[in-house]
């Protein structure tokens, strides 16, 4: 049996005889990791007439696992833009699979000839503060201006600033939200929501309540709304913090009965659409300084106490602000939130040297905001071009 050295070795050796020994050995039961470069290393090959005899007939093998369909995919992109036999097999197995890893691999490989840039638009050098409804509000930022987005939504009927006729009407709200962050989120730069199930209450004993699991519904208008699934990270609560729901249960002992204490919320991680890999991202910060010694949070729990409020029923807690801006934004970054409440990830985006945006519908939080964190532009009232020109904001 031959080694995945070997059939590199092979297949960095451009001769008649690596080739035909790549395809005869191809036919043998290897490991899938050695058909894989088997099927590379044939790719490297220069005999384009035999290559290309081999790739059409394998590509479309249905006894070949997609894992080979990947790699021959690769092939042909590569060659196909001096060989319009692998261009025209190219779009072949595009139209024949529909399949989305084939699919993301031609916008990468097309992306990539184009030898295009992200656009990245003025920088915001301010915090500041929209008042109204984000969806609305968000207009007057310039497109791509913003490096990362974190959010809490209001919860659905959540009754002390949010109020919405149906579940459906709440998520469309959601939605346009998402959209208009969306718009001014820089290509390839994340988005994370934090959310967890609610109930509304019922109206009486005799009917039972609905439990929404919003993650599972924010995760279709995430996508809608032009972002892709990166991580799940749980943040995870002292037990003691939450509800309890469990007391019936440990009274009765009945089955069916049983309801967990939830000591969970999800922080979805999502990522702006695009055609490069983070790094295409990561580049534009050449002089950062690595903090060599800091803790590291290695897994996708985070234990974190919730934080509560006099003046607001549902704040961030400020660690939980502090790791999502110290993994996924870098200092002088402009970090947004459109749901902004009292404010906490401005906060604490200030004590970490980011640019606050923060965007908020309730006078009240306003106001909160507007007392505890002054040094906000906040353009209520303004014509918001004319006066982001005026002030040079960016
Ligand atoms: C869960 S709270 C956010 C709390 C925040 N993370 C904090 O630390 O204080 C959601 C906030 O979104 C605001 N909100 C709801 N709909 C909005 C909209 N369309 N535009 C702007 N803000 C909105 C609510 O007033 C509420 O303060």
């Amino acid at each position: 049996m031959y080694s995945v050295e070997q059939i590199k070795a092979m297949g960095k050796e451009h001769n008649e005889s690596n080739l035909l020994k790549l395809i005869e050995i191809f036919k043998l039961p290897n490991p899938i990791e050695i058909r894989r470069e088997i099927v590379s290393s044939i790719g490297r090959q220069d005999n384009n007439d035999k290559v290309y005899i081999f790739m059409k007939y394998e590509a479309f093998n249905s006894e070949n696992p997609m894992e080979l369909i990947y790699q021959i995919f690769r092939t042909c992109l590569y060659k196909s833009k001096d060989d319009k036999r692998f261009s025209d097999l190219r779009q072949a197995i595009i139209n024949y699979y529909h399949n989305e890893n084939i699919k993301k691999m031609n916008d990468f490989y097309d992306f990539r000839q184009q030898r295009k840039n992200i656009k990245i638009s003025d920088k915001i050098n301010h915090p500041m503060l929209l008042a109204g409804d984000t969806s609305e509000t968000l207009n007057i930022i310039p497109e791509n201006s913003i490096q990362l987005a974190f959010t809490s939504p209001p919860y659905y009927n959540a009754r002390e600033y949010s109020d919405y006729k149906s579940y459906a009407e709440y998520l469309e709200k959601m939605k346009d939200v998402f959209i208009a962050c969306n718009r001014v989120i820089e290509e390839g730069r994340f988005f994370i929501v934090n959310v967890s199930p609610v109930i509304t209450k019922r109206a009486g004993r005799e009917f039972e309540s609905i439990r929404y699991p919003i993650h599972y519904d924010f995760h279709k208008i995430l996508i809608e709304a032009g972002f892709y699934f990166i991580d799940e990270i749980i943040w995870i609560k002292p037990e003691p913090s939450v509800p309890d729901r469990v007391s019936g249960y440990k009274q009765t002992r009945k089955p069916l009965s049983y309801k967990p204490n939830c000591i969970t919320e999800s922080i979805m991680v999502y990522r702006k659409n695009c055609n490069f890999l983070l790094d295409k991202n990561m580049k534009n910060y050449i002089n950062y300084d690595k903090h060599e010694n800091e803790e590291i949070d290695t897994s996708n729990c985070w234990f974190i106490a919730p934080k509560y409020d006099k003046n607001h029923p549902a704040v961030f807690p400020e660690e939980l602000c502090r790791r999502v801006l110290k993994y996924y934004s870098f200092e002088g970054d402009t970090v947004l939130d459109p749901f902004a409440g009292s404010g906490t990830l401005g906060r604490v985006a200030r004590k970490m040297n980011r640019i606050p945006i923060m965007c908020e519908i309730n006078e009240n939080y306003i106001e909160l905001i507007e007392r505890e964190e002054p040094g906000y532009y906040d353009l209520r009232g303004r014509s918001h071009k004319k006066y982001s020109q005026q002030i040079n904001l960016w």
